[in-house]
């Protein structure tokens, strides 16, 4: 997978489908070479031209004649300073004010297997499938030294990459930028593809020419954000969803991160990935590491949904440890859309008792069953139980879940305290703050400061009693706010550049601990929904709380949208009530588990306002959802019509046999005397011939995916189709 040729000095890092290739260049700088379809290693130096540019400064040695600058060329790792005036990917203060770095070849070495950096999420490989290449670069005055490592997998079309730095300086440097990934084409006519969105209206696709500019998607909120996504691709214009050259790129990373793609005077793109550098630095001591989070990157001929199946992949097969990232999902019940903070014990045991012989798994109990919490101005940091509304504590609620034949699964919000609480009274200090600046509040809450070790220590103690005294089976993990007013009081002023990185230490740790600790709960992420739904957090919480928005039609965007780079396994989609309380819609049932089905399934309702005829359709669709499991789980997901474009949207997913397939079709509004239309399905295999559970004949899979479904027009908006393949 990983070669290296002594003779012209160049890497070769083959993946299935795809090559990597630079080479260590005369004045022993690193060039990019090729990141495409895969070839044959071979001598491919014919792809630098070296040819002198008026305004780009040579390297020392060179002159017009005999012409070498960085800045025409296609590298590997910039730095600042010298003859590359670019976008650098490394940036650092030395002890003498200098900012300058000039970093060289060293050495390299090709291992088995993948290194796992402690602290940090990242995609984990057996030995016999992945290869790393580490290349070790020296700063020429001998202040840094870098390490640029590379993994390939046997499996996907995926390349991990991280960085990591190691002062060889006699004082301390300052870190100001450290990229975990730079990669510079020779082109620049791609299409930029970005997931941007706000609270209740996550990922929509925005696509822009790239252009003679610096294009950066950022958070600057201390989450990933519902805002922006630490996701982008840049695709030929040409490349649609199934065919077509598009490269994708992502960060395992919860924090502020920038995606910045910059075209150049020549044309050329550099793509970057990594920590933002906005509000960034890192004191690094003599002999000190510092670890950039791993970035990924994709490459695909087959459109952008090649690309999305091998991020999938990854996700799937390669992020984390949790035991149910390989298993089929409980069907969970949430109390929240059902009851809100208004809830007592009987109310609770009452929507319980009232999911009997639905099929549910677990039952979830929301926010409101802690300290004296009766709305969101109170108790975050208390995680002791209400003992107003739960007199007799957990154990009632617990036996009746066990009396329904159900599991029991709960609430947090460990990162949070609110001001009205007996953690912040005890301990002031403990939230995010500088002293002397007026605290801003969001949803009345403050952050804690999870830089700090005694409180990640408190967290993990206090959370932990409620899992280990109680027969608990589910966590679901939220964070309500974005980070302002950053600063520690634990760390020194010239460290305060650091918090909000040491924060994402402190919660990684924190959520390293508890999971492992409590290997059979299933953690759940949220954030207001969708709001830090990334590679990081997927890494610790095999799936996500996909919008707050659980409006069926809202979600076919915001499901088309996430599913660019995260699979169905890893989000979590419910039926809720009508009229759907963030928006007022009134949608069929039928549409609403439809929908659901593609993720993680679920209800977010009191079941006791079924009426008899819908407890009988929500009990055939659990029944339904059962035999769809294994293709959440595992299917290969293909995006058929794209709602941002259209009046309807569909998608399907194919077992990796494809052997079995389930394919959705939803028409957003009614049309009068609807045109013809067909759904072309994707990914079956064209000599099978499936059985079409719902029309009731069977087909050649290369009927299907070439001439398709005709779709038959229904009165009525928001309607729902499914198609049920089964191969005969
Ligand atoms: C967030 C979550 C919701 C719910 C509430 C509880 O908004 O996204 O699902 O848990 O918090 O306060």
């Amino acid at each position: 997978m990983i070669q290296f040729d002594a003779k012209t000095r160049t890497f070769y890092l083959q993946t299935p489908k795809t090559s990597y290739i630079f080479q260590v260049y005369r004045e022993d700088v690193l060039l990019g070479l090729y990141y495409g379809k895969r070839i044959a290693p071979q001598d491919v130096s014919f792809f630098y031209q070296n040819v002198e540019r008026g305004f780009s400064p040579m390297m020392a040695g060179y002159d017009m004649e005999h012409p070498l600058s960085l800045d025409t060329m296609t590298l590997e790792y910039p730095t600042f300073g010298l003859s590359d005036t670019r976008a650098p990917a490394f940036h650092a203060v030395y002890p003498d004010g200098s900012r300058i770095t000039d970093l060289r070849y060293s050495t390299h070495r090709i291992l088995k297997g993948k290194p796992i950096c402690k602290g940090l999420p990242q995609l984990l490989a057996q030995t016999e499938d992945a290869e790393t290449l580490e290349v070790v670069l020296k700063d020429k005055r001998g202040l840094v030294e870098v390490t640029l490592r590379y993994t390939v997998y046997s499996d996907m079309d995926v390349i991990s990459r991280s960085v990591s730095v190691k002062s060889t300086a006699k004082d301390p440097i300052s870190l100001q930028k450290v990229a975990s990934l730079n990669l510079d084409l020779p082109e620049c006519d791609f299409d930029l593809l970005q997931l941007h969105g706000a609270w209740g209206r996550e990922r929509n696709l925005e696509v822009t020419h790239l252009t003679h500019a610096s294009h950066v998607i950022e958070s600057r909120r201390g989450a990933s954000s519902h805002q922006s996504c630490p996701f982008l691709a840049l695709k030929r214009p040409d490349a649609g969803e199934d065919w077509g050259d598009v490269y994708g790129f992502t960060f395992i990373y919860s924090g502020n991160f920038a995606i910045q793609a910059d075209v150049d005077q020549y044309d050329m793109t550099r793509l970057q990935v990594g920590i933002n550098p906005f509000d960034f630095s890192w004191k690094l001591e003599p002999g000190d590491t510092f670890e950039a989070p791993e970035a990924l990157m994709v490459f695909s001929d087959e459109g952008l949904g090649g690309m999305s199946r091998n991020f999938h992949h990854a996700c799937r097969h390669h992020l984390g440890k949790s035991k149910y990232r390989d298993q089929k999902k409980p069907i969970i019940l949430n109390s929240w859309e059902a009851a809100y903070f208004d809830f007592d014990e009987a109310r609770i045991i009452g929507i319980i008792e009232s999911a009997k012989d639905l099929g549910i798994d677990i039952f979830v109990m929301d926010d409101g069953w802690f300290g004296a919490r009766n709305s969101d101005k109170t108790s975050l940091g208390d995680w002791t139980v209400n003992s107003a509304k739960l007199p007799g504590g957990l154990k009632p609620v617990i036996d009746a879940c066990h009396k329904n034949g159900m599991k029991f699964g709960i609430w947090f919000e460990p990162e949070m305290v609110s001001p009205d609480s007996d953690l912040y009274r005890a301990h002031p200090d403990w939230c995010l703050h500088v002293p002397g600046v007026d605290h801003c509040t969001s949803r009345n809450q403050l952050i804690l400061d999870l830089s700090r070790a005694d409180v990640v220590d408190y967290l993990e103690q206090t959370v932990g009693d409620i899992l280990a005294q109680n027969d608990i089976a589910y966590v679901k993990w939220d964070m309500n706010r974005n980070m302002t007013n950053v600063g520690s009081v634990a760390f020194e002023p010239e460290r305060q550049g650091e918090i909000r990185h040491r924060y994402m230490l402190g919660l990684y740790d924190l959520m390293e601990r508890l999971t492992t600790r409590f290997p059979d709960v299933l953690f759940e992420g949220c954030s207001g929904g969708g709001g830090r739904l990334d590679f990081g957090i997927l890494y610790y919480m095999p799936q996500f709380w996909t919008s707050d928005d659980s409006d069926a039609i809202a979600r076919l965007k915001i499901q088309y949208g996430t599913s660019m780079f995260v699979p169905a396994s890893a989000m979590v989609g419910h039926v809720s009530a009508c009229p759907n309380h963030q928006i007022g819609r009134t949608t069929p049932l039928k549409t609403r588990a439809d929908v659901a089905s593609f993720c993680n399934f679920g209800y977010e309702l009191d079941p006791a306002r079924f009426s008899a005829e819908e407890r009988e359709a929500v009990k055939a669709q659990i029944e339904r959802q059962r035999r769809m499991e294994p293709l959440v789980l595992d299917g290969d997901f293909y995006r058929l019509r794209n709602p941002f474009t259209g009046n309807d949207a569909a998608w399907m997913l194919v077992s990796p046999d494809k052997s079995e397939a389930v394919a959705l079709f939803v028409q957003v509004l009614a049309v009068a005397n609807a045109p013809f239309t067909r759904l072309r399905l994707r990914g079956l295999d064209p000599d099978a011939t499936y059985q079409i559970e719902e029309l009731g004949f069977s087909a050649g899979g290369d009927a299907l995916m070439h001439g398709g479904i005709p779709i038959e027009a229904r009165p009525g908006d928001f309607r729902s189709v499914t198609f049920t393949l089964r191969r005969i």
